[in-house]
């Protein structure tokens, strides 16, 4: 590991207070230009006693803006001292995690998975207009029945066409066969570039593509495409919970992957993280954003680098060793569920590297959902599916309850 150690808490603190004080302080230095300053005062009290232990608050009442990509060069100086944290993020995330080479990446801490979706998606519609001339009309979004609705959103908003592959109903993989006669069609409808959305771990069932699979399928279509991953649910527990390499940047086909601090990290909303190959950013620049020193290749604009401290501090409090241990904790939990539904003959999926069970809803009535709060495929009468997801705070004491009033229902 390069960037990411465990860190002791005044460790942590001290970094962050150094970063702070290299920021601007807008108390000691007066700047008439940019429209920002501290958190109002007379709401949010500067109390230093309790602020100094504090960073994430301190840092959240300090309020800077990491406005831009601190991956590429020039960026806001006022905020130096906090971006290079944010840097640092992005190493642990681009480097230690997902096996980028050295500096072989850019990315940023975006408002969540969806616009680390988009940013992607926008990149590579840049690219096959840029560099292969496409016309718009030739570029498709390729992703699973399965994936996330951030994929129809970014076709509306991009205005590009999205094709979906269908999944086999028991096991959640991509159907090879079906994959071959969607792309097929595409192809017929004239769709030469193809953006794949691939994912490891789906919302509801956390199911992980067979990124090889699209990868072989498009080569033999003869077609141009470009991967991306969407880790939104995934990205802080499949590295840790599998040995398979293949969702990462040691994966030559591999581009881009989003991950989502504010699933399984804990850290607070607004914690996206986005990393893509080196330079490919360069595709989004928005060269009219000139009144931000370095311009700006993000799909947000104005963001929280209190946000991005937040997990980096996270991270650096657990480390390595003890992430892949907290991962393997809630894995155990989830290993526990199984085992009880399969002694009631409950149906559901799981996959072997995921903390998510999926229940067939046709064994679960609305009152048990309603009473514990499971989260089903379709908000309807007869939803097909439900979903527990073992977060921190659902310990075996609290899945024990849920096993004993199913099986209630179930006499
Ligand atoms: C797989 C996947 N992708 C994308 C998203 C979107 O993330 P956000 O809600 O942070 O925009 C989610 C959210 O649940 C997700 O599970």
């Amino acid at each position: 590991m390069k960037y990411w150690k465990k860190l002791t808490r005044s460790e942590i603190r001290n970094r962050v207070d150094e970063a702070l004080e290299q920021n601007i302080d807008y108390h000691e230095r007066t700047t008439l230009g940019i429209p920002a300053s501290h958190l109002d005062e007379t709401v949010f009290n500067k109390d230093a006693a309790y602020l100094n232990n504090a960073p994430f608050l301190k840092a959240m009442v300090d309020n800077p803006n990491h406005i831009g990509c601190h991956t590429m060069g020039d960026s806001e100086p006022f905020f130096a001292g906090t971006q290079a944290i944010e840097q640092e993020l992005l190493g642990i995330v681009a480097e230690d995690i997902l096996k980028c080479e050295t500096d072989g990446y850019d990315g940023y801490v975006a408002s969540g998975g969806t616009e680390a979706n988009i940013q992607a998606i926008w990149i590579y519609r840049n690219l096959f207009k840029r560099d292969f001339k496409a016309e718009q009309s030739e570029i498709c979004i390729l992703c699973s029945t399965d994936s996330h609705y951030s994929m129809p959103k970014a076709a509306n908003v991009l205005n590009i066409d999205i094709a979906y592959a269908p999944v086999v109903d028991e096991t959640r993989e991509l159907d090879a066969e079906k994959l071959q006669q969607v792309v097929e069609k595409a192809k017929s409808e004239g769709k030469k570039y193809f953006i794949v959305v691939a994912n490891m771990m789906t919302t509801m069932f956390g199911s992980v593509d067979d990124v090889n699979l699209y990868v072989e399928t498009l080569q033999n279509a003869g077609v141009a495409f470009r991967v991306h991953i969407d880790g939104a649910y995934g990205g802080f527990v499949y590295p840790f919970s599998t040995n398979v390499d293949h969702m990462n940047f040691s994966n030559p086909h591999i581009s881009s992957v989003t991950l989502d601090a504010h699933k399984m990290v804990q850290a607070p909303f607004g914690t996206g993280v986005f990393v893509a190959r080196k330079g490919l950013i360069n595709y989004v620049f928005t060269d009219e954003a000139k009144y931000v020193n370095g311009l700006d290749a993000t799909l947000i604009g104005s963001r929280s680098g209190a946000n991005a401290i937040s997990v980096w501090m996270i991270l650096q409090t657990y480390g390595p060793h003890d992430w892949f241990e907290k991962i393997h904790i809630l894995n155990y939990r989830t290993t526990w569920l199984c085992n009880q539904l399969r002694e009631l003959g409950v149906e559901f999926y799981r996959h072997p590297s995921s903390n998510i069970v999926t229940m067939r809803g046709k064994q679960i009535s609305h009152d048990l959902a309603h009473q514990f709060g499971l989260v089903p495929n379709e908000h309807n009468e007869n939803p097909e599916w439900y979903k527990v997801v073992i977060m921190e705070h659902v310990h075996v004491d609290h899945l024990m309850p849920f096993v004993e009033a199913l099986k209630a229902t179930l006499k």
